[in-house]
């Protein structure tokens, strides 16, 4: 009975709602799972592109696949509060997948809420908006698609350095209100060459960004918990910066390339902004919560810092009266950079990969874990 139910599923005899419920109400069906999807909402913009499958309604483009195989699979967008869509589902649902570009924050009170969750999976990279201890206690698998996203974030960062070293947000805005006034552009434009750009974190975002960042003859350099590979090392010729508060007074430029963690959670506060040199350039799509918000909006008010960029804030979606929305010189937009067409391709197939493993019974490729077996990944330990 409940095969020749799939076999209409797979048929299309049955599609959407009409599916689900054939689903739910099939005594038989103990195999399928409820799966939540929580993704931005795309309107008017959904049917632009046929390939802008990281919204509510392109869905990772795993409809019609998982409802093939009986499985109840619930899109939205609706992630905040007690009424909201995504609380609805959380006491029986089996998998969630989540986003960081509209993050569903999976608190230790919905993971208790959430009986029979077996698996989160995130659609790009990083799982910061999950607490991630309370899923390790909880026996739940947390996995994402590393690498999905590695080069449109490192081109981004690229870009928003560029942007704020040659001032080019003013140049655009005198143009748009019908102003011209080049010096008040050209009195704080520089070139990128010959500066020093220090990466903060030199994975696999950080190590791309010094690699396209070669061809520009700055002085290269990084931070990690770990050093490159010395041959990869040689080849970009960024030189290991082991102590962070030695590394940052040499940066013309500062790129943020962690993690957010216990351990750069608020890494960026008031005192450190302060050993960064006067004038300096920072980006940060990394995490919002990486750095301290007020210290980064004064450093920019007083100058410390002359232009801050990025995409990531906390909380998603900024609130209207996020400091950062106000301060000057910053080269902010909301949480873009990895969610290109080309990334929404690769971490929804990606997505795809790991579901289809777990219905199978198999492993996920071991870089894509966060949590398993009631143990963190090594850097968010
Ligand atoms: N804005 C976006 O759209 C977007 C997209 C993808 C990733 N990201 C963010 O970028 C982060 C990095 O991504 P990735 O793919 O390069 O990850 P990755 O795991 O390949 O690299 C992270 C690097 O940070 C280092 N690190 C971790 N903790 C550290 C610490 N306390 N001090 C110094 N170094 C530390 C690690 O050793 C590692 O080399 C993600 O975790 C995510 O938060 C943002």
């Amino acid at each position: 009975m409940w095969r020749a139910a799939a076999k209409r599923l797979v048929d299309g005899a049955l599609a959407g709602s009409r599916a689900a419920h054939a689903i739910q109400s099939n005594p038989l069906s103990a195999r399928s799972k409820k799966i939540v999807g929580v993704f931005y909402k795309a309107g008017e913009h959904a049917d632009k592109n046929p390939n802008f499958v990281g919204c509510v309604e392109g869905a990772l483009g795993i409809r019609n696949w998982l409802e093939s195989q009986g499985h109840h699979y619930i899109v939205t967008d609706d992630k905040e509060g007690p009424n909201s869509e995504l609380e609805k589902h959380i006491e029986d649902m089996h998998i969630l997948i989540t986003t960081p570009f509209h993050p569903a924050y999976v608190t230790a009170e919905r993971i208790k809420k959430a009986k029979n969750l077996e698996l989160l999976l995130t659609a790009g990279i990083g799982s910061d908006h999950i607490d991630l201890p309370a899923a390790a206690a909880a026996g739940l698998t947390v996995a994402e698609v590393t690498g999905s996203n590695t080069v449109s974030v490192a081109e981004d960062e690229l870009l928003r350095i560029l942007i704020l070293v040659r001032n080019f947000l003013p140049g655009y805005q005198q143009v748009v209100q019908g102003e011209w006034n080049v010096a008040g552009i050209a009195h704080r434009a520089y070139d990128l060459e010959g500066k020093t750009v220090g990466t903060v974190g030199a994975g696999r975002i950080g190590r791309l960004l010094l690699q396209r960042l070669k061809p520009f003859n700055c002085n290269l350099l990084y931070h990690d918990r770990l050093k490159i590979d010395p041959e990869l090392e040689k080849e970009i010729g960024a030189k290991f910066e082991e102590d962070l508060d030695a590394m940052l007074p040499k940066c013309d430029v500062v790129v943020i390339n962690t993690p957010l963690t216990d351990k750069t959670r608020g890494m960026f506060n008031k005192e450190r902004i302060a050993k960064m040199k006067k004038g300096v350039i920072v980006v940060n799509n990394a995490r919002g919560a990486i750095m301290d918000t007020q210290a980064v909006a004064d450093a920019c008010s007083s100058g410390h810092i002359a232009g801050y960029g990025g995409d990531v804030w906390y909380p998603q979606p900024a609130p209207k009266d996020h400091p950062w929305r106000y301060m000057p010189n910053h080269a902010m937009t909301p949480h873009i950079s990895g969610t290109t067409i080309d990334a929404q391709l690769r971490y929804a197939e990606g997505v795809k990969d790991m579901l289809d493993r777990y219905f199978k019974g198999e492993d996920f490729p071991v870089q894509n874990y966060i949590v398993k077996e009631g143990q963190l990944a090594s850097q968010y330990q």
